[in-house]
């Protein structure tokens, strides 16, 4: 697959949007010196800028699957953005390209305003699948994407010390990821990623496999963590709720081919709770959308079961 850039500049962010700003007050404690916490931004240029991004599969029999159709997308520096949309929608498709895991049939993605031509340690995505070594301690979990990226020794110590207190795992950093539960091992891998100090955090369904109290705590770990490194997200789930507990954005998108649909700001207070009625009520009313995607891919699946 080709690329074809096309607008060399991203748009400019509408007013009003804040990003990291104002986040300051969250910050705990002091960080160890050689931790990372990103400044605000200047927030009028987007961290991650899609310009009209579409992409091709090759299908088995030899056809086009667009996946991806003129996407158009910016997301502030600091911004928490969520991705809902129905199964196959694409949205893992996004994330990978905006990993510079994927290349594009048309348009560009840009990075601080630059074009992404591959991937870059300024993001990292992390999957529902770990990826986590089970011959490796949870230290050196933490520790072996910083040794990927050269970080000397006594940096990467501390960072691992750093990284393993945010997630609350100081405790456990000799233990084998077999000796800690889903919640726990989910924590590590997202240390891991937080230790090579990405500017961007690219998560898909990162909470899907846990139960309620675990995500909900992972929930509240997310958003301090957040808030704490200044670092932007992107994060894909099916949970609607899940996504207005932690966004400042919803994106909804639409059944095959993948488009954005509708954008839902979300200014409710944080820290917020899943069960709150707030929470519900703007669930609800992005599920009304969803739902109608959701019935026409269940009607695509119809008709090509019957063209069988
Ligand atoms: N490597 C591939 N080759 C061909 N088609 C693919 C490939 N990867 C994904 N697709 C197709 O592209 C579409 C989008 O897939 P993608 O995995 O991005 O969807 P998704 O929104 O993440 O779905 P889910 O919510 O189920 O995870 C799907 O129709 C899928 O079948
Ligand atoms: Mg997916």
């Amino acid at each position: 697959m080709s690329t074809s850039p096309q607008n060399a500049y991203p748009s400019p962010v509408p007013a009003g949007h804040v990003g990291a700003v104002g986040r300051g007050s969250v910050l705990r404690g002091k960080p160890a010196s050689s931790v990372t916490i990103l400044p605000v931004r200047d927030v009028s240029i987007p961290k991650v800028s899609l310009e009209g991004i579409s992409l091709s599969y090759r299908t088995t029999s030899k056809a086009q699957l667009v996946a991806l159709d003129n996407i158009s997308l910016q997301v502030r520096p600091g911004e928490f953005l969520c991705v809902v949309g129905p199964s196959g929608c694409g949205k893992s498709t996004l994330l990978h390209l905006i990993a510079g895991l994927y290349q594009q049939t048309a348009g560009q993605v840009f990075v601080d305003g630059k074009a992404v031509n591959g991937p870059g340690t300024d993001r990292i995505l992390i999957f529902q699948e770990l990826g986590l070594f089970p011959w490796l301690t949870v230290a050196q979990n933490v520790e072996f994407g910083m040794k990927m990226k050269n970080i000397p020794k006594a940096e990467r110590k501390e960072k691992i010390q750093y990284y393993l207190r945010l997630v609350h795992l100081s405790k456990f950093r000799d233990s084998y990821t077999h000796q800690l539960s889903g919640g726990m091992r989910q924590r590590v891998a997202l240390a891991r990623a937080l230790a090579t100090e990405p500017d961007v955090l690219l998560m898909d369904e990162p909470f899907a496999a846990l139960d309620a109290q675990t995500r909900d705590l992972l929930h509240d770990e997310l958003e301090r963590i957040w808030a704490e490194t200044g670092r932007t997200i992107i994060f894909v789930t099916h949970n609607v709720r899940e996504a207005v507990r932690l966004g400042d954005r919803v994106v909804l998108m639409t059944f095959r081919p993948g488009r954005v649909k509708q954008e839902f700001p979300i200014s409710l207070p944080r820290p917020r709770h899943i069960e709150e009625v707030d929470v519900a009520r703007t669930a609800k009313e992005i599920l009304g959308c969803l739902r109608e995607e959701i019935n026409k891919s269940i009607e695509a699946e119809y008709a090509d079961e019957k063209s069988r």
